[in-house]
């Protein structure tokens, strides 16, 4: 299955890099004035779900762009064909293709791939995680201001969700520096790499991060919701961190929750 999800991104990462500056119609989602999507997000996703079903014709997909289909199997893949579509729309080149894998609801393993960088990060439940074939390990930074974080911010940040704009402040004051790349599951992935020290979002969408949980978890980083629980798709919040930093950006959260 981590061989088919392999060959699936790689495949879409192809064909949004050979799109990139060539995009037709920009549509608005959910009403949302910044919320974007193109007809490049759904290609992608139709080429990854072909893939997948041409291998696993019966497994379950939840996918963006609307390639949501229960099936009877206990698989289900969690597609975000395009996470960065902002980025993409303006040739900004840090986006990813990000597909997870679960057993009876159950994360079981993960590919994100940067298609720019050539990147290709993926991870098996207990076998480690992986980038272009190298394994990977968070890093060992264990204060605050010797980190560098990374977040994000939802489509609907001007109603300041969950105190979003409180926690960007606070962190900006007590760590070493604050990133905003625009695609989560890369975020997730450069926790895991040990890149990035920590990373917080909220309202995240199953997903955005479905494979990066499992490649942080598999590089030996933590990932809970903003009370320090298992994360999981119905709880969006989402911290991940190399786990030594997890209680103390936990306690900046709860200051302002
Ligand atoms: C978005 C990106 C972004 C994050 C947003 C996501 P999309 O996904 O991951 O970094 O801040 O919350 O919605 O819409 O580009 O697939
Ligand atoms: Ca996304
Ligand atoms: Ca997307």
């Amino acid at each position: 299955m981590i061989q088919t999800a392999i060959e699936a991104s790689r495949e879409a990462g192809a064909y949004l890099v050979s799109h990139l500056g060539k995009i037709k119609t920009i549509e608005r989602k959910k009403g949302q004035e910044t919320n974007l999507v193109t007809e490049i997000d759904k290609e992608s996703e139709r080429m990854i779900v072909s893939r997948i079903h041409a291998s696993y014709p019966e497994h379950a997909i939840l996918g963006e762009e609307g390639g949501r289909l229960d099936t009877d199997s206990e698989y289900c893949w969690v597609i975000d064909p395009l996470d960065g579509t902002t980025n993409y729309t303006h040739s900004f080149p840090i986006f990813s293709v990000s597909i997870g894998i679960q057993h009876r609801g159950k994360l079981i393993g993960g590919v994100v791939f940067d298609p720019i960088a050539d990147e290709l990060f993926s991870a098996e439940e207990g076998s480690g995680s992986f980038l272009n074939g190298t394994r990977l390990h968070v890093s060992e930074t264990d204060t605050l201001i010797n980190s560098l974080l990374v977040t994000g911010f939802p489509y609907n940040v001007r109603e300041n969700p969950f105190n979003v704009v409180q926690h960007f402040q606070q962190f900006l004051m007590e760590a070493q520096g604050v990133r905003r790349l625009g695609s989560a599951a890369l975020d997730l992935c450069y926790v895991a790499a040990g890149r990035l020290d920590g990373y917080w979002e909220v309202t995240l969408q199953p997903w955005d991060k479905a494979a990066g949980i499992v490649i942080v978890q598999e590089a030996g980083g933590t990932v809970t919701d903003f009370h320090g629980k298992p994360t999981n798709f119905q709880n969006p919040n989402t911290l991940a961190s190399n786990g030594k930093i997890h209680s103390l950006m936990l306690a900046v959260i709860e200051k302002s929750l």
